[in-house]
């Protein structure tokens, strides 16, 4: 009787706290990356940057030490409500994302990574 109830108190536990996690959408992560940071990898020397060119613990690393071309800017600045405001009139993905939380977004685009990574369930181009 007891473990029962202890039982129910978990199952309770566990469907709140996965309520409260947001659901990343690595789909929108993955327009916002080809279309926002790729379109300007491609215009720099630095060229496109494959997903697949790092594996899923690399990009998780990359994305929490939030440091950006060799630590010199925070890479979620580009992920940021200020940036997408800026490029929206010329960026289609920062306009139609242009309300994301910042948080959200962030999150799309690690599944994005994630999945897209060399040793990932689908490795993916920028492209
Ligand atoms: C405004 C232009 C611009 C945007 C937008 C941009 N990048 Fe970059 N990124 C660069 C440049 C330039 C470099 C190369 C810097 C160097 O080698 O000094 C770079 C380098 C990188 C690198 C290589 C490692 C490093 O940090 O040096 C990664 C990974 C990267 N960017 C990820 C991203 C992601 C993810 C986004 C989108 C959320 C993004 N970038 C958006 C310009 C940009």
């Amino acid at each position: 009787m007891k473990s029962a109830r202890i039982l129910l108190a978990a199952a309770i536990a566990a469907t709140s706290l996965s309520a409260l996690a947001y659901d990343a959408d690595w789909k929108r992560g993955r327009v916002y990356y080809r279309s926002v940071c790729t379109s300007c990898h491609v215009a720099n020397p630095v060229g496109s940057i494959n997903p697949s060119a790092k594996t899923m613990g690399d990009w998780a690393t990359y994305m929490k030490a939030d440091k950006h071309a060799k630590g010199k800017e925070k890479v979620s600045q580009y992920i940021s409500k200020t940036y997408r405001d800026k490029i929206k009139s010329a960026n289609k993905a920062a306009e139609k994302f242009a309300d994301v939380p910042d948080q959200e977004l962030s999150d799309d685009i690690a599944a994005f990574l994630k999945k897209g990574a060399k040793d990932g369930d689908s490795p993916a181009s920028c492209s």
